[in-house]
């Protein structure tokens, strides 16, 4: 009986290695590209790279664990469910409200370090942003929104949600 239960064990998980998830790979460049509306310095764009990237782009570097099923599953799905919420490479193609949500959001996301993800952090070290990266950041998202086309504020608002309601 545990015999039979083990082999079956280790046979989902074989079979599981040959289910892999799409990769977010694209090659870029990329027209709707943040930088050319909101352009950053290097130590923004560093930073941005290094701590948020991975989920927030087009271009994720995934880690050799990542070829590991059930692993690399869990992985997608932080990135598309992160992509969904803000692209980086795709964010001239939000509408001026969008972007400056967007930008207030990624403030305090950084302020309030509740990005990156801790269980990405946690193994991606160097993803924390110190002081002088997140000030850097702050910098640039207020310059940022002055540099929104202008919009209505007082119109609509109902399609943007904050991010308290899909913290998982
Ligand atoms: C490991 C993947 C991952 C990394 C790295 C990451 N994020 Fe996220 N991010 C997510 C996921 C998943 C969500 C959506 C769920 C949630 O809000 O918790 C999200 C949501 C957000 C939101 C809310 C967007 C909205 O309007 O709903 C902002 C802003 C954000 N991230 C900014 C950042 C910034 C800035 C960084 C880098 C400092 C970063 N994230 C790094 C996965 C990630």
């Amino acid at each position: 009986m545990i015999k039979k239960v083990t082999y079956g064990i280790i046979a989902v998980l074989v079979i599981m290695q040959f289910i892999r998830p799409s990769r977010n790979e694209a090659a870029g460049p990329f027209e709707k590209d943040i930088a050319k509306q909101f352009p950053m310095n290097k130590e923004v764009e560093t930073a941005l790279q290094k701590s948020c990237y991975d989920c927030h782009s087009n271009q994720t570097q995934y880690p050799w664990y990542s070829m590991i099923q059930p692993l690399g599953w869990w992985l997608q799905h932080h990135v598309d469910e992160g992509k969904e919420h803000l692209n980086f490479h795709e964010f001239l193609s939000y509408s001026p409200k969008k972007q400056d949500h967007k930008l207030e959001e990624i403030e305090e996301a950084v302020r309030d370090g509740w990005m990156p993800l801790d269980s990405y952090s946690w193994i991606h070290k160097d993803a924390v942003l110190n002081e002088n990266e997140k000030a850097a950041i702050m910098t640039w998202v207020k310059e940022s929104r002055q540099k929104v086309q202008p919009f209505d504020k007082t119109q609509g608002g109902k399609e943007e949600k904050t991010h308290e309601d899909h913290q998982e």
